[in-house]
């Protein structure tokens, strides 16, 4: 067997609405790279935990619903998206009951565990589809999931500024209740990982923060304009 051809990995990590979903897909309209939103993935049990009417106290019901979750992936343009069952779930993952329950659920080591194998196995659908890699969002991307990335980034904004661009979306979310929930856990905490690079998009825009990445990513990609 050959080698297999060099594979870009990006992770983008950030609390939430720092902006990594906006810059994850422009990345990926840019590079010949596979999107993959990891708080979709999230947000995709939750919904159906609730639609389940399992609750994240009750440990023993949580497992036994993981165990029974078909997990697929669908490749849609430049997005992979996490189906469950063969079907790939719409808006109700962004509905006000999710934004509530995503991060407790989120928090627990026997959701984590499900999610990480099935993230690292991302990299075989990319490939499979003929990306030269993949730019991977969420809270522990550069952390736990790929923490040998090619290039890792970590985006801040203020919190004042989230809450803003959450509402201006017209959502009913607590981005700053999420964070600390996502910081404080356990298991795979929101945090910084050692050498990503740091980005602050408080003062800047969309463009300048996708600028930004893309030049880091070109320079790893030089054959790609
Ligand atoms: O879009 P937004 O930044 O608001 O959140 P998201 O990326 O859709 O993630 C929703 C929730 O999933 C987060 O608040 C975390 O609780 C959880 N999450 C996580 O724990 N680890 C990840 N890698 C991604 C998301």
């Amino acid at each position: 067997m050959g080698a297999s051809p060099p594979f870009l990995l990006v992770a983008i990590d950030g609390g939430a609405a720092s902006g990594k979903s906006s810059t994850a897909r422009a990345l990926a309209a840019r590079f010949p790279l596979l999107h993959v939103d990891t708080g979709a993935h999230y947000r995709a049990i939750t919904a159906e935990m609730l639609r389940r009417g399992v609750t994240p106290g009750d440990g023993p019901a949580v497992e036994s619903a993981l165990a029974g979750l078909r997990l697929g992936t669908r490749v849609s343009g430049s997005a992979a998206q996490m189906e469950i069952a063969g079907k790939v779930p719409g808006d109700e993952i962004r509905a006000p009951e999710v934004n509530a329950a995503v991060s407790h659920f989120a928090a627990l080591p026997a959701v984590r565990t499900a999610l990480l194998h099935y993230q690292r196995s991302q990299v075989e659908v990319a490939r499979a589809h003929g990306f030269k890699g993949l730019v991977m969002e969420g809270r522990d991307i550069g952390s736990v999931i790929f923490p040998g990335a090619d290039l890792r980034f970590f985006l801040h904004a203020d919190p004042v500024e989230r809450a803003r661009r959450r509402a201006q979306e017209g959502q009913q979310d607590s981005v700053a209740e999420r964070d600390r929930l996502d910081s404080s856990r356990k298991t795979a905490p929101l945090t910084c990982p050692p050498g990503a690079i740091d980005i602050d998009s408080t003062h800047l825009n969309l463009d300048q923060v996708v600028a930004r990445v893309a030049a880091e990513v070109a320079a790893r990609l030089p054959h790609v304009p």
